[in-house]
């Protein structure tokens, strides 16, 4: 009997880091069960295939509790053991001020960075315990080492990730599922646009390359590293920096970088 590929589930696949990650766990010989909201994620798929993976796409809102359970029902009947999770799906809010924002958009963005990884982990968690085996990858960012003007609700909430990811990886010692943060710089992504920040310094300023990005996100969490900074020397030097920089002086340096023009 031929031996069954090991199955890796991504969120938020259609293009970026998720789309980058994807195609590493692709390379690698692993089957891919994909998700993202728009068609895109059918396209990610075909191009997915290509490099001799079966890819499995899913397109639902990962917004809500529906879209977040249904992509884990439609994981969970393959009855394949999932053998890696990225949890990376994720929006941005900038291009203004706490006061200029809209309550509705930043209500979105914690369901899908916050509510939404917990939701997904929950279910992955619980699936791979069982199994004594398991990786998991949550994408946080550089922007939960530092306050966030300008991107007042983000920033927060990628610091929920990078503590969950810390917390559960303590909890999870000793069960074979091992958990890793990825904290990316800017990088080059639809990610800023989307979150309309065209207007910012960090916008329009030259970013890490997201191959560059994924494939340290990737072999971080292939070698069991609890977090790793994504991007270049600058970048990583960056993250470090912020250990020991006072919270005053980096939401300074930040309000600088996120400020509309
Ligand atoms: N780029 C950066 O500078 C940067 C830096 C630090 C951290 N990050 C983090 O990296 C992660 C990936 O971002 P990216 O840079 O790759 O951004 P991106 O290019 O905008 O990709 C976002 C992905 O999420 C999917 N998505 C967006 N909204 C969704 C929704 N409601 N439901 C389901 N899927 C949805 C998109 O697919 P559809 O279009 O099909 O919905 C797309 O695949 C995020 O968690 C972000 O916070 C990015």
């Amino acid at each position: 009997m031929a031996e069954q590929r090991s199955l890796a589930m991504i969120t938020g696949a259609s293009s970026g880091l998720g789309f980058e990650m994807a195609k590493l766990f692709a390379k690698d010989g692993y089957d891919l069960a994909i998700t993202g909201s728009s068609d895109g994620i059918f396209e990610a798929a075909e191009e997915l295939q290509k490099l001799g993976a079966e890819v499995y796409p899913h397109k639902a809102d990962a917004a809500t509790y529906e879209g977040v359970e249904g992509f884990w029902k439609f994981v969970s009947d393959f009855k394949r053991p999932v053998e890696a999770a990225v949890l990376n799906v994720g929006i941005g809010i900038g291009g203004g001020s706490f006061l200029e924002t809209s309550l509705e958009e930043e209500m979105r963005l914690i369901s899908i960075n916050i509510t939404g990884t917990v939701h997904t982990a929950k279910r992955v968690v619980k699936h791979m315990v069982p199994n004594g085996r398991g990786k998991i990858l949550i994408v946080s960012s550089i922007s939960a080492t530092t306050p966030t003007p300008y991107e007042t609700v983000y920033g927060p909430s990628k610091s929920f990730g990078f503590a969950f990811a810390e917390s559960l990886r303590e909890e999870l010692r000793d069960t074979g599922v091992t958990v890793t943060a990825l904290l990316p710089g800017a990088t080059d992504t639809n990610f800023h646009d989307n979150a309309g920040m065209s207007n910012t310094q960090i916008g329009s300023s030259s970013k890490n390359d997201k191959e560059l990005v994924a494939k340290q996100g990737y072999e971080a969490l292939m070698d069991d590293v609890d977090h790793v900074f994504g991007g270049d020397e600058k970048t990583k030097k960056e993250g470090e920096g912020n250990r020991t920089t006072s919270e005053t002086e980096k939401a300074a340096i930040h309000a600088e970088k996120t400020r509309p023009r």
